[in-house]
């Protein structure tokens, strides 16, 4: 069965607490309670979060070495990580997919939340749906990888 790392970046283990005027009231276990129940039987969540930039690093070789799928929240790193963006530009060179994701709009949040340098090597970029920017990645990533014909 394929599996897809869902990687999220700092802070975002604080979901559930964290500005729930922002990011809603749902913790990331509940995010993966419903990625499981989303991926049924075509794909195993493997979903991880860290506020250490070496580790999300790390965790990008681990996809582009074993060819994983990614859903990437990128979180703060998003704004200014050049680090973050090579390695993620290894899994898109390598031909696998990666979608950045966004529980918020971030276009429509402060001027520093506009610019992203991840998207630019990103498969593709789905944000302001809550947790629902994770299910539709998680489509994408599905058909992508034709683990779903439809
Ligand atoms: C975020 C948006 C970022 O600007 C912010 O730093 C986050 C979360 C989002 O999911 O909306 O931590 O990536």
């Amino acid at each position: 069965m394929t599996r897809i790392l869902v990687l999220n970046g700092p802070n975002l283990g604080r979901l559930g607490s964290r500005e729930p005027d922002v990011y809603g009231n749902a913790n990331l276990d509940d995010l993966r309670a419903m990625l499981d129940t989303a991926a049924g039987d075509h794909a195993t969540i493997d979903l991880r979060q860290t506020n250490d930039e070496a580790e999300l690093i790390g965790w990008l070789y681990e996809a582009t070495d074993a060819a994983v799928p990614v859903i990437l929240n990128p979180a703060a790193f998003t704004h200014y990580s050049y680090a973050l963006r090579d390695a993620a530009a290894l899994v898109t060179k390598a031909g696998i997919p990666l979608v950045e994701v966004h529980i918020s709009n971030p276009h429509a949040r402060e001027t520093f939340r506009h610019t992203s340098v991840i998207s630019g090597i990103a498969t593709g970029v789905i944000a302001g749906f809550g947790f629902d920017s994770y299910r539709l990645a998680l489509d994408a990533v599905l058909r992508l990888t034709a683990a779903r014909p439809e």
